[in-house]
């Protein structure tokens, strides 16, 4: 696989992003995905939700080694097919086949965010609770005492408008989705869009966007869990991970920021060198029990940035497969897929056990409506959101 410069992926993505509104491109229909894949991107049904509305699927490929299927259903990436060292393909990412695995009951239950699309707030709130502008909002309590990831059904669950695109430098999807005013308990109208691009040279883009009618809190990411042996492999614990973070968030009980930033130096949060997940995964340190293993944020830096900067870097010794990850969000969540205990099945008919992916979700810092240390998360009428993410795959020996 092609292995661009860090400096060409961040001009490359400032190209993309000067692109504008793509050219839509005409999307053929197909009752089901064939396995050919040809440049470009191709529609199909993926299934009906209860009310009677269809669901789209979208398989993408760029030309390059990397075939990508995401669908108008929460914006979930069901699929990412990438080569490992000896161009061997496999699925990277958990996740399922059919819209009824993500509507069933056990999956609601565990209710593990598999791919989505997260807001409007991507993280925990605590209490549910914020004040803005001298008025209290309360949000729902949908993780124990506190708020996560948008609430009782938050954007991993809404239907979005879905085009297709090809341009000069991939191929993709750009999602749209209009949040009203009061939904889940938020204030003002957004309007959000979140543009995937799959890239000629094995990269995946995200760049997302939005307005609002009345100031409102506002994070978005992308909650892919990734295991870089093929989902449904077993852990990922042997993934070497590097993360470029002098200092975290740590946690209460609750999982919410204590509001202090504090350094990873002499911690089991130092990644500032490689070093595999399990090294220190049952290290006795309060924080990781308190996450029942990493479920934090690194603090990439104390402002938004402007341009893309390299976040963090995954390798699996086993495969070869690299996921290098770049975003313009001063935050960065590791989750190493704690809570995933067997309970679904995924799209291989492997059980997804313990710590059986890993997710890096690139944000603001958890319950920042509550916490005036951190980088603001309010978006203001007028203003308009810019994030960019980029998820670049490549190998080694
Ligand atoms: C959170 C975890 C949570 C998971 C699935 C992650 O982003 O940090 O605590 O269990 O999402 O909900």
């Amino acid at each position: 696989m092609k292995q661009p410069s860090l400096r060409s992926l961040v001009f490359l993505s400032a190209g993309l992003l000067s692109l504008g509104a793509a050219q839509a491109m005409a999307a053929s229909t197909s009752a089901s995905p064939s396995t050919a894949m040809t440049p470009g991107v191709k529609q199909f049904v993926f299934g009906t939700l209860p009310d009677g509305r269809t669901v789209h699927g979208y398989r993408i490929n760029s030309g390059g080694d990397v075939d990508m299927e995401v669908i108008d259903y929460g914006g979930i990436i069901t699929s990412l097919k990438t080569p490992d060292r000896h161009g061997e393909k496999a699925d990277i990412v958990l996740g399922f086949n059919s819209l009824q695995d993500y509507l069933s009951p056990a999956y609601k239950k565990l209710n593990p965010y598999f791919g989505a699309l997260i807001g409007r707030y991507g993280n925990r709130i605590a209490d549910g609770r914020f004040t803005l502008d001298g008025k209290t909002y309360q949000l729902a309590t949908n993780d124990g005492p506190n708020h996560l990831h948008g609430g009782d059904e938050g954007f991993n669950q809404k239907l979005w408008q879905a085009t297709p695109f090809s341009s000069s430098e991939g191929s993709g999807v750009v999602m749209r989705y209009t949040s009203a005013d009061g939904e889940e308990g938020y204030p003002g109208e957004l309007a959000v869009e979140v543009k995937y691009t799959l890239t000629h040279d094995d990269t995946l883009a995200i760049d997302y966007s939005a307005r609002t009618t009345k100031a409102t809190p506002v994070n978005l990411t992308q909650h892919s869990y990734f295991n870089l042996n093929g989902e449904g492999s077993g852990s990922i614990l042997d993934h070497v991970m590097t993360i470029d973070a002098a200092s975290y968030t740590p946690v209460n009980k609750t999982l919410i920021p204590t509001g202090e930033i504090e350094t990873v130096a002499g911690t089991p949060f130092d990644f500032t060198q490689p070093t595999p997940i399990g090294a220190r995964i049952e290290a006795d340190n309060e924080q990781l029990m308190r996450g029942k293993g990493y479920d934090h944020n690194f603090v990439l830096a104390r402002e938004p940035r402007p341009t893309l900067e390299h976040a963090a870097r995954v390798s699996s010794p086993e495969s070869g497969r690299v996921l290098d990850v770049l975003t313009t969000e001063p935050g960065l969540q590791f989750y190493s897929g704690n809570f995933l205990d067997g309970s679904v099945t995924g799209k291989g008919g492997q059980a997804y056990g313990h710590r059986s992916g890993l997710a890096l979700e690139t944000q603001h810092f958890p319950d920042s409506p509550n916490q005036s240390g951190f980088p603001s998360t309010i978006l203001q009428p007028g203003e308009t959101l810019e994030s960019h993410t980029v998820y670049r795959f490549s190998t080694e020996d």
